[in-house]
């Protein structure tokens, strides 16, 4: 099948794993029946992302990003269409088979962090692992290693009131990150921050996909942020309308050597 599906496809031949399509989708549609208006939110899209690809989604608001990305993180069904996973179609399975599958294989990143908020920093990441019921000891040691490696050693107690966006958003990918999954979707991960903490975001998403291969697709609305992947899909009405390489593609830990620092005291964390 893989040699089929390669011939139609741009990154094929110069994605780092060609070979292993980690997304597939065709001809998708999703409608919104709103009773009297129906709302058609994507109207036929195509697109195949393989393993180690990084993907910025663009394109104006309502052009249907995060139609696109709930239906490719199992949040939601398309009304039309096939999405293969890692080769399997996940286009037809239940509420709670969709529900497996998004909790072992991708993690979830949106712009409003969702973190709970009367509930510290590791508590929170904890929460994938309940749902699929760890016991609470591996539950704590892996929500620890989880911070840790987003940098956030330290602040496991820290509710999210005690944190600036920047770590509220790196606990956000912590949860993400939890139960290893292949795939990371983050939808406007950097619209709530300034444009330091969104460089700083963008390094941790970079050393994910470089050093543990995790395939990203993160929707941006702007393209200085795009810049930091390696592949751009542009939305426009609900179709996909360009699609091309990263050309001088910013390394995130270089870029911020050259932004100013903010002096931010790591001792407390009682900064918001
Ligand atoms: N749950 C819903 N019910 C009805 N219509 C919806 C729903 N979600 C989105 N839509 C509509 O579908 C279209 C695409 O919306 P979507 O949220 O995917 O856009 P977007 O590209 O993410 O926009 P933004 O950049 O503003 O986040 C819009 O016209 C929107 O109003
Ligand atoms: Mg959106």
């Amino acid at each position: 099948m893989a040699e089929k599906l390669a011939q139609s496809d741009l990154v094929m031949e110069s994605g780092p794993e060609a070979g292993t399509p980690m997304i597939r989708v065709e001809n998708l549609h999703k409608t919104y029946d709103l009773g009297e208006v129906q709302v058609h939110a994507l109207r036929g899209v195509s697109l195949t992302v393989y393993s180690g690809e990084f993907v910025a989604i663009m394109g104006a608001s309502g052009s249907g990003k995060s139609t696109f990305m709930n239906l490719l993180g199992c949040l939601d069904r398309p009304t039309r269409g096939r999405y293969l996973l890692e080769g399997q179609d996940v286009s037809e399975l239940t509420k709670v088979e969709l529900a497996k599958i998004r909790n072992r294989r991708i993690g979830f990143v949106f712009q409003g962090f969702n973190l709970l908020p009367r509930t510290s920093a590791v508590e929170n990441v904890e929460l994938p692992l309940i749902y699929s019921s760890v016991p609470h000891l591996e539950r704590v040691e892996r929500a620890k290693a989880s911070l840790r490696s987003v940098g956030l050693e330290g602040r496991e107690d820290h509710h999210p009131a005690q944190l600036s966006g920047g770590q509220q958003q790196r606990v956000a990918i912590a949860r993400a990150l939890v139960n290893n999954p292949s795939i990371v979707v983050a939808d406007e991960p950097t619209g709530n921050l300034d444009s330091r903490t969104s460089v700083e975001i963008m390094e941790i998403f970079q050393r994910l996909n470089e050093e543990k291969g995790i395939t990203i697709l993160l929707v941006t609305h702007e393209s200085d942020i795009a810049r930091f992947a390696k592949r751009v899909v542009l939305f426009r009405d609900g179709k996909i309308r360009r699609d091309s390489l990263v050309e001088g593609r910013v390394d995130a830990a270089q870029a911020l050597i050259s932004l100013p620092g903010i002096d931010e005291d790591e001792d407390d964390g009682e900064e918001s």
